[in-house]
C-alpha cells in the first residue's frame, strides 16, 4: 500500500492541483440546468467524460474528486473513471461525507453528516482505485453572531472522526471546512473566522490522533462577503489568506488546496497567484495549489451545453483555464 505521505505529496506536486468533480446528483441536476442541459444518469456521464476524458489534463492535474455516481461509470474510453484516471497519472479521490443539514443546537446552522457506516463505504470505494477521499464542512459568517463556537467544534469533531477512518483504510483525508463567501463581512472577519475555524481543527485533530502528515487542509481564501460593495484585490486577499494560515495551520501538513467558492474563474486565478507569490516571500511550509470546481468548470459548461458537437470546443475552453490556473499556482 502506498503510505499516505507520498499521496499526499503528490497531490500537491509542483503546477499541479486538483480538479473536484464531486458534485451530488443533486447538485450537478442544478448546476446543469443552470446551462440549460436536462439530466439523467447518462447526460451527468457525459459530463464528467467532457472534463475527465480531456486530452493532456495529466499536465496540470494531480488528481480528481469524484462522487459516487461516477465511480461506476465509464468514460468514452471505455475504462471506469477511476482507472481511466490511474493510467494518466492520476490520483482518484472521493467525496464521501453525506451533505450538510440543521445543526439542533444553533439550527441556522449546519452540521455535515456521513460517518455512519463509512469503514464500509471506505473499503468499497477503495476496491475502485480511490487514494484519497474529502469531507466537506460548512462555515457560515453573520456578522459577529455566527458561526457559533459549538458549530465548529462540531464539524471540526466530524472531520477528525472521518480524518481517523480514513487514514486507517490506507487514504489521504482531504479536511475542508468550506468558510463561506455568502455575506456582507469584511475579510477581516473572514481571516478571524479562517483562523478560529482552522485552529479548532487542528487541536481536535490531535485529541483523535490524526496524523498531520498524512492529511491536506482544502480551505477557502479570507475574502469579503459576497454581499458587501467592497471588492478585495488579490494582494489584500493574498495577505489575509496567508497570515490566517500562518497562524493557525501546523507545519506538518504536507500540503494546502483552495476551493473556488463562487469566485469567477478569473478571480480565483488572479488571487491564487498572489497567494502562492506570498506564501514564497513569507517562506510559508507548505506547498498551495487549487482544488476548484466551479472555476474549472464554468467556462467550457458554458460553450458545452449538453451537445457532442461542441466538446472540442468545451475542452479547449477547459484546458486554457487549467493552465492559468496551474501557472497562478507556480506563484
Ligand atoms: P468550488 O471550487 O466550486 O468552491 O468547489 C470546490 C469544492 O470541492 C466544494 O466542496
Amino acid at each position: 500500500m502506498t503510505d499516505l505521505i507520498s499521496i499526499a505529496r503528490a497531490l500537491v506536486a509542483p503546477g499541479k492541483g486538483l480538479l473536484a468533480a464531486d458534485e451530488s446528483t443533486h447538485t450537478a441536476i442544478k448546476r446543469l440546468a443552470s446551462y440549460g442541459i436536462e439530466t439523467g444518469e447518462e447526460m451527468r456521464r457525459q459530463y464528467r467524460d467532457l472534463f475527465l476524458g480531456t486530452p493532456g489534463i495529466e499536465d496540470y492535474l494531480s488528481g480528481v474528486i469524484l462522487y459516487e455516481e461516477t465511480l461506476a461509470q465509464k468514460g468514452d474510453d471505455k475504462k471506469l473513471f477511476p482507472r481511466s484516471l490511474l493510467d494518466r497519472g492520476i490520483e482518484p479521490g472521493i467525496k464521501v461525507d453525506q451533505g450538510t443539514e440543521p445543526f439542533p443546537e444553533s439550527p441556522a446552522e449546519l452540521i455535515t453528516g456521513g460517518l455512519i457506516g463509512l469503514p464500509e463505504r471506505l473499503a468499497a470505494y477503495a476496491k475502485t482505485g480511490t487514494t484519497f477521499t474529502k469531507w466537506r464542512a460548512v462555515i457560515m459568517i453573520d456578522g459577529d453572531t455566527l458561526p457559533s463556537a459549538k458549530a465548529i467544534h462540531e464539524n471540526a469533531r466530524r472531520l477528525a472522526s472521518y480524518a481517523k477512518e480514513v487514514q486507517s483504510a490506507g487514504m489521504v483525508p482531504i479536511l475542508e471546512p468550506e468558510v463561506l463567501l455568502e455575506g456582507k463581512h469584511s475579510r477581516t472577519r473572514a481571516k478571524e473566522v479562517l483562523i478560529e475555524t482552522l485552529s479548532t481543527l487542528f487541536s481536535v485533530l490531535d485529541e483523535h490522533a490524526v496524523d498531520r502528515s498524512g492529511v491536506i487542509l482544502k480551505t477557502a481564501m479570507a475574502l469579503t462577503g459576497a454581499a458587501s460593495a467592497k471588492k478585495d484585490t488579490p494582494e489584500e486577499v493574498a495577505e489575509s489568506t496567508i497570515e490566517a494560515l500562518m497562524e493557525a495551520v501546523p507545519r506538518q501538513v504536507p500540503g494546502i488546496v483552495f476551493l473556488s467558492g463562487g469566485q469567477s474563474p478569473e478571480e480565483a486565478t488572479e488571487n491564487l497567484a498572489a497567494i502562492t507569490k506570498r506564501a514564497k516571500e513569507k517562506q510559508a511550509p507548505w506547498p498551495l495549489t487549487f482544488s476548484y470546481a466551479r472555476a474549472l468548470q464554468e467556462e467550457a459548461l458554458a460553450v458545452w451545453k449538453g451537445k457532442a458537437e461542441n466538446v472540442p470546443v468545451a475542452r479547449a475552453a477547459f484546458m486554457e483555464r487549467l493552465k492559468k490556473v496551474s501557472a497562478a499556482s507556480r506563484g
